[in-house]
């Protein structure tokens, strides 16, 4: 064959374009996708999303950069009396027994305990309940009220029910000073956007139902030495507010609370508790933190009066434990699972709107 046929060195040069064409495709496949997972994180196409109102958002990727608070700088972008408002809005977050609690130096109108434990940081955790989706989200319609809550009604939900507690003045310095905490928490965050990392994070429901007796034991190891065997928490030196504060008990949150939901309580634990562990290095596993969930919610705790709450029956929440329900699912399994069938029934009936009896009876 003749070392230098024309034709055959064209072919061979034809092939090399396409060997490096095919090389080029390939490398930009894995930037793009590299691209996708940087940005993005690792794809899970099985997790089942929880979220009446968010969308489901995975943690524990190492690439992920999750949402955090202004920096202290853009202050400097702010009015000297907005200045004022912010500052005094994280010091009633953080010390909100000091003010607002029941040896309060304002008014007396909650249990004790403060914002901050479990809005933790002031609000600003990544993963630990905090505050960055709400300036971008709020007024927003709440299948709870059945209205669309603006701040103020948000704010006072959580004195309410999570501090067990009287609703704040609108008008009140204090109310004010929240709000624009709040929303220099919210700074950047696009509207009607719940950034990465805001709130609560969302487990996948078990198979089986929360067991409260494993619950107990986990308790028992994890939790007790700090919220105590009676689980009322400890008192600080000042007896004003908690060093460790209560799960149940008089002082705890009232049944009528986001954390009574197992599902807003196990999340919760799970990247946050036993103090001081984060999302990036959780210690209990799925199952530890909806088994500890069931316990502590089924300890004793301050009633309230829900029956104005959920209008629509079809809009009560999966874990939302107390009927009168659409579905014919019992009030224990919506307190413990499985939820998955209860999930399954809901999905099939989208949309659905079943008036309460209890909302009506009472207008
Ligand atoms: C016992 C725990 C607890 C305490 C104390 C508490 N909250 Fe909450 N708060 C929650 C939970 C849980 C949620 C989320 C509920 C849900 O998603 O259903 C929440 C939600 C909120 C939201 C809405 C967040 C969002 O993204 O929609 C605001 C605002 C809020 N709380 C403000 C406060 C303020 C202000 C205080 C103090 C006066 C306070 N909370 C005290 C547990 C608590
Ligand atoms: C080392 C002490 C410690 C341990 C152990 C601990 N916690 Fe906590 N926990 C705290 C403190 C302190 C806070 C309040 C955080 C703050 O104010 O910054 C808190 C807050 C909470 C809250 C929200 C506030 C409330 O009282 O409702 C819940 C719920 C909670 N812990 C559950 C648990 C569970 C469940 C465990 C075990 C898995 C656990 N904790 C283990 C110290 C601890």
């Amino acid at each position: 064959m003749a070392a230098s046929d024309p034709h055959r060195d064209d072919q061979k040069f034809i092939r090399l374009l396409q060997a490096l064409m095919g090389l080029l495709l390939l490398m930009a496949v894995v930037v793009l996708a590299g691209g996708y997972v940087f940005i993005f994180g690792v794809p899970d196409f099985k997790e089942e999303p929880l979220a009446e109102t968010q969308s489901y958002q995975k943690p524990d990727s190492n690439f992920v950069s999750l949402w955090t608070a202004p920096p202290e700088w853009r202050m400097a972008e702010v009015s000297p009396d907005d200045r004022k408002r912010i500052n005094y809005g994280q010091e009633l977050i953080a010390h909100t027994a000091e003010y607002l609690g029941p040896k309060g130096k304002i008014k007396a109108i909650s249990n004790g305990m403060n914002c901050q434990n479990c809005h933790l940081n002031a609000g600003t955790q990544p993963w630990g309940n905090n505050y960055f989706a709400v300036q971008s989200t709020y007024p927003k319609f709440r299948e709870r009220s059945g209205t669309s809550e603006n701040q103020v009604k948000r704010v006072n939900d959580c004195f309410q029910r999570s501090l067990n507690g009287k609703a704040l003045d609108s008008t009140s310095t204090e109310m004010q000073a929240i709000l624009a905490y709040i929303k220099w928490l919210g700074k950047g965050v696009p509207s009607k956007v719940a950034p990465r990392g805001s709130g609560i994070f969302k487990l996948k429901f078990l198979d089986r139902a929360a067991d409260a007796t494993q619950g107990k034991v986990v308790y028992e190891q994890k939790c007790q030495s700090c919220h105590q065997a009676n689980g009322e928490g400890v008192l600080a030196a000042d007896q004003k507010s908690y060093t460790y504060p209560p799960l149940w008990g008089k002082n705890s949150y009232n049944v009528g609370a986001g954390l009574f939901r197992i599902s807003n309580f196990a999340g919760y634990v799970k990247y946050n508790m036993p103090l001081g562990v984060t999302y990036q290095q959780p210690q209990l596993t799925d199952e530890e933190a909806w088994d500890v969930a069931a316990f502590v919610n089924s300890m004793p705790r301050p009633t309230k009066d829900l029956s104005q709450d959920w209008p629509n029956l079809a809009g009560k929440p999966i874990d939302h434990p107390f009927g009168p329900f659409a579905d014919p699912f019992s009030e224990k399994q919506h307190k413990y699972g499985p939820f998955k069938p209860i999930k399954k029934w809901k999905d099939n009936h989208k949309g659905l709107k079943v008036p309460n009896p209890l909302t009506i009876a009472s207008r």
